[in-house]
């Protein structure tokens, strides 16, 4: 099977609390400077509250231009609209794949008053090339994940990618991006594949995941070292993380706020549009 090595763990990310939207408070864990480390990723935030004041704001209108928008629901409801057209509900276990392409206006607002809103949303970046294509945007109830569970009762949701030749919801040929939600029970111990030439980390939402000599906590992430074409991941206690894998573009970033292009022009172009009423 592998020959190659397991990738270590290079660094242990905890994020930042910030809010964004009309106020709803989430964990910024991938942050601007590890755009270059972590390409194609752009941007992980991660949100989960019991508390309503702290998600019911929601997220009205806004724009993006340049790259997809991932969501993943683990609780809760969030309604989407699109200046598109686009509408659709997110729920537990469903995902909500956007690509802004040459610029959308949506908004995300959650469709309860109470109970817990967990999730996370994830910005994967287009190549030069495809940053102006038409919007597009999918919605992936929960039944419509593949997953699978190893004889150890490990169960792997594939929401991009593959893994163990079961393909994904999603296949993205720019970065042929990996996205996993993976289960372990305690005392478990489970294998992913990931291409030597993906940038890669994990984030631990439940329990703790080690990676080697490296215990990575719940609410961290772990950035994975460019070192082997596999990670072995293992776990005293119940455990849940995702794994995120990306073949990265080697291009400029150029961002600001909503809109990733690749140079300062394109984004003054941007904030021309969209001022002027050019986001279709
Ligand atoms: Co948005």
């Amino acid at each position: 099977m592998n020959t190659k090595p397991f990738r270590s763990i290079e660094q242990l990310i905890a994020g930042v609390l910030t809010s964004d939207g009309a106020g709803v408070k989430l964990t910024r864990v991938l942050t601007g400077q590890l755009q270059q480390r972590l390409d194609p990723f752009l941007m992980l935030d991660a949100f989960g509250s019991d508390v309503p004041d702290e998600y019911i704001a929601g997220f009205p209108d806004h724009p993006h231009r340049g790259f997809e928008t991932v969501t993943y629901m683990l609780a809760g409801k969030m309604r989407h609209r699109d200046n598109a057209g686009h509408e659709g509900l997110l729920e537990n276990g469903s995902v909500q794949w956007m690509t802004a392409g040459r610029g959308l206006i949506h908004s995300e607002m959650p469709e309860q008053e109470h109970g817990s809103m967990e999730g996370f949303q994830l910005w994967l970046n287009l190549p030069a090339s495809r940053k102006m294509i038409d919007p597009w945007y999918q919605d992936i109830p929960s039944r419509d994940i593949p997953e699978y569970v190893t004889p150890a009762g490990v169960t792997v949701r594939v929401i991009a990618g593959s893994s163990n030749e079961v393909a994904g919801a999603i296949t993205r040929p720019d970065t042929d991006p990996l996205y996993l939600d993976i289960h372990l029970p305690a005392g478990t111990r489970f294998d992913a594949v990931i291409p030597a030439t993906h940038n890669a980390f994990i984030y631990v939402y439940r329990g703790a995941v080690s990676v080697g000599d490296t215990l990575v906590d719940s609410r961290r992430m772990g950035i994975l070292k460019n070192d082997g074409d596999a990670v072995s991941l293992h776990c005293k206690e119940d455990s849940r993380l995702i794994l995120i894998a990306g073949r990265p573009l080697n291009e400029p970033i150029a961002q600001y706020g909503p809109f990733v292009m690749n140079t300062q022009e394109e984004i003054h172009q941007a904030l021309d549009d969209y001022r002027n009423g050019r986001f279709i």
